[in-house]
């Protein structure tokens, strides 16, 4: 866990200074930007989509990365790639041809992501950690931000390290929903490479102590 890399979701900012937030982001000391898009069929929430994104990427040098609660999200890859996507996750609930996507986000150029809610269990995506660059785990059920996380993901992102060290994977583990100063060293401990936080990054009065103290649990 030396590399630990925060991702603060602007799901969590305030969209009437968007620009501003996303700029607060790189200040702050975290090295990605966790862009949560969701379309009111795969979770009972609409946020933004890729023109949004396609907005944003001139303001920020930050790794892009792309969250799909979306339902059959092969219909849109390229759209997202071509937005400046770096990378970008997808659900194994929300397409049943979930190895195809992956390969498709990679031979678009990102990095490949793919994510569970906390029904499925790991061993549904078995299948595909050789293709997959980031798993995400979720530790909330998708759809908002702000709510608790679910004490018993952390035994996914175990389960996942412990995989990934015996098979000889190298996807980066990545945890989201809940995640705050007082939830992220159990999640670090477990296995997490990456903490995506939004509600408690904008609640944060010093953003860039909050992630400093995130940043410092890589380093226990
Ligand atoms: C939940 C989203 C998360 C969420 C994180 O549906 O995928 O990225 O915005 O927000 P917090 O940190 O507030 O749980
Ligand atoms: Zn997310």
């Amino acid at each position: 866990n030396e590399d630990l890399i925060i991702a603060p979701s602007i799901l969590g900012a305030d969209f009437s200074h968007l620009e501003e937030d996303l700029v607060s982001i790189a200040d702050s000391g975290a090295q990605w930007v966790h862009l949560d898009v969701m379309d009111g069929h795969f979770v009972p929430n609409i946020s933004f989509g890729w023109d949004l994104i396609r907005t944003l990427r001139p303001f920020s040098p930050l790794t892009f990365d792309t969250h799909l609660m979306v339902s059959q999200p092969e219909r849109f890859i390229e759209q997202f790639a071509s937005a400046g996507s770096n990378a970008i996750t997808v659900h194994h609930e929300a397409t049943v041809h979930l190895y195809r996507v992956l390969q498709q986000i990679r031979s678009l150029g990102c990095k490949s992501g793919v994510s569970v809610v906390p029904s499925t269990p790991v061993s549904a995506i078995e299948h595909v950690l050789e293709i997959s660059d980031i798993v995400l785990v979720m530790s909330v059920n998708p759809g908002f931000g702000g709510q608790q996380m679910i004490p018993s993901m952390l035994q996914k992102i175990a389960r996942l390290a412990e995989l990934r060290e015996t098979e000889g994977y190298d996807f980066l583990i990545s945890v989201d929903g809940g995640i705050n100063a007082k939830t992220a060293g159990d999640a670090v401990d477990s296995g997490a490479d990456v903490l995506v936080t939004g509600s408690s990054f904008f609640s944060a009065p010093d953003k860039i102590s909050y992630v400093a103290d995130l940043l410092s649990l890589g380093r226990a």
